[in-house]
């Protein structure tokens, strides 16, 4: 078995899991020069070996936009021909079609400590020298695993938004939830940043919200592991559904809502839905919350 198990530990190399934690809490990058350990799987050893492998379409990313938000789908065959026109191209949800990839997926998010409801996954960017990615930033932690070629990480935090709960690309439309906390988005990749040079063997942690760009100085192969953790906010919404589904009223069809004549009965109902919730609300626990999410 060639696979070598990617755990917290081997991705940080030297640093401690405390310190880890601490950037991780603070939302600060964490570069580990040399991994403890390195993934020896057949399909990440060169881009040949990974096209050979991928049974499902690739996305190539638009030259221009560099970004995954504008990208073109195509089937295997022909990306090596766009990659070698300067395309990068990405490799979506890999842990589908790897158990081994999959298997430290799952339990990198257990030593984690990530909530039962956090989408997981593995993506693969294979980068040509001198392409990269636009600055922007994501709503989900990430933790770069660079395979071959170098590539430089700027990562800057992020004062504009506190804890996004979506991505935005610098000079792209702003998702309207994230407009409606976040009116203002800078132009360009913001000042305060640090530099992480990454080669085969380094891990970057990028944190959540944490803006970030980047540039291949040589072709450049990386695999994430990438996880999209549920808020409080999320987790109580996923609760209250839960309860309240338990309700024939609160299933009942919110009738008449926009009619002028009986939407004044209408506000009456949910004034006294919600009433009765209040009372509710008082008796809940956290720890009832968390075990209808976590399963445990
Ligand atoms: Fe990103």
């Amino acid at each position: 078995m060639l696979l070598m198990k990617i755990t917290l530990e081997t991705l940080l190399g030297e640093t401690t899991k405390e310190e880890f934690l601490k950037h991780y809490s603070e939302n600060r990058p964490l570069h580990t020069a040399k991994m403890g350990a390195f993934l020896k799987l057949p399909f990440l050893e060169s881009l040949e070996n990974l096209l050979e492998f991928w049974p499902v379409g690739i996305e190539a990313m638009d030259p221009v936009v560099a970004d995954e938000a504008k990208t073109l789908e195509l089937a295997p065959e022909g990306a090596a021909e766009l990659f070698k026109d300067g395309r990068a191209l990405l490799f979506n949800d890999a842990n589908l079609y790897s158990a081994e990839l999959q298997q430290c997926l799952s339990g990198l998010q257990l030593e984690l400590g990530l909530s039962a409801l956090t989408y997981g996954r593995n993506l693969l960017y294979a980068t040509p020298k001198g392409g990269g990615n636009a600055p922007h930033f994501d709503q989900n932690i990430n933790f770069v695993l660079q395979l071959s070629g170098k590539k430089s990480w700027w990562v800057a935090p992020n004062t504009h938004v506190e804890n996004p709960l979506t991505r935005h690309l610098i000079g792209s439309e702003m998702d309207p939830e994230l407009q409606s906390y976040c009116p203002e988005m800078p132009e360009t990749f913001p000042a305060g940043g640090e530099e992480f040079l990454l080669q085969p063997g380094s891990m970057l942690f990028v944190p959540r919200g944490a803006w970030h760009k980047t540039l291949a100085h040589s072709d450049s192969l990386s695999l994430n592991f990438t996880y999209s953790a549920p808020s409080w906010l999320d987790l109580l919404s996923a609760a209250l559904r839960g309860r309240l589904a338990q309700s024939p009223k609160w299933r009942g069809t919110a009738d008449f809502v926009s009619d002028p004549l009986r939407a004044p009965q209408a506000i009456e109902n949910l004034d006294l839905l919600l009433a009765e919730l209040a009372v509710d609300v008082q008796s809940w626990r956290a720890e009832s919350l968390l075990g209808a999410t976590e399963h445990s």
